[in-house]
């Protein structure tokens, strides 16, 4: 990888919100070259590292979805910084607003916002991806207490994963492996 984009994912992993961990993006990467992947989602995009290395990686144009205005602005100097400005399309604010008004069709969309939001954002992103596409969802396991006990303060939050890999694993239009890396990936491809 670009030794000043490692850089940057080694700075922004220490951070609140961290940028994903190392075998989900190289998971991410592998699939994306594998399938081909032209048009990708990212939903929660923080700085922009993710869909930097995506599309140094091949990918045609990368969407990317952030709330946060000062991570939407630092994700939009990363891209002049890496040259790949022209291949992204931004989009600052509130994937549950963004994600229905939404139109095309992705290859492969990252799944990466508010946990708790997964399960309403499913249908949008159902409807957005391609046959033959994957969605990747980050985060499903949560240190382990998705499968375990949770402490008090985030039994609300592992109810609504929970809830959401339920969906997830019992929608036949989706084939899905759950990886036990960084803190769970499910992947999912629509069959
Ligand atoms: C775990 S971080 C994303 C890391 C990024 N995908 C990466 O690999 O570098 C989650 C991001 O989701 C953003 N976020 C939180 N709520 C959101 C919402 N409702 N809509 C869009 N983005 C949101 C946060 O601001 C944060 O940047």
């Amino acid at each position: 990888m670009n030794s000043e984009l490692f850089a940057l994912r080694e700075e922004a992993k220490r951070g609140r919100d961290p940028a994903c961990a190392d075998e989900t993006l190289d998971c991410l990467l592998s699939l994306a070259v594998q399938i081909g992947a032209k048009e990708i989602l990212e939903i929660g995009a923080a700085e922009g590292l993710t869909s930097i290395a995506l599309l140094l990686a091949g990918a045609e144009r990368v969407t990317a979805i952030e709330k946060d205005p000062a991570r939407a602005a630092r994700a939009r100097e990363n891209f002049v910084h890496f040259g790949v400005t022209a291949k992204t399309t931004l989009l600052e604010g509130d994937a549950g607003e963004i994600l229905p008004c939404l139109g095309g069709t992705f290859d492969l969309i990252f799944l990466d916002g508010p946990k708790a939001q997964y399960l309403n954002y499913f249908p949008d992103c159902k409807r957005l991806l391609k046959e033959g596409g994957y969605l990747l969802s980050d985060d499903v396991l949560l240190f382990g207490w998705v499968r375990g006990e949770p402490p008090k303060k985030r039994r609300m939050l592992v109810e609504h994963i929970r809830e959401y890999l339920d969906v997830l694993q019992s929608d036949p239009d989706f084939s899905t492996e759950i990886k036990e890396f960084g803190e769970g990936l499910a992947v999912s491809k629509k069959v």
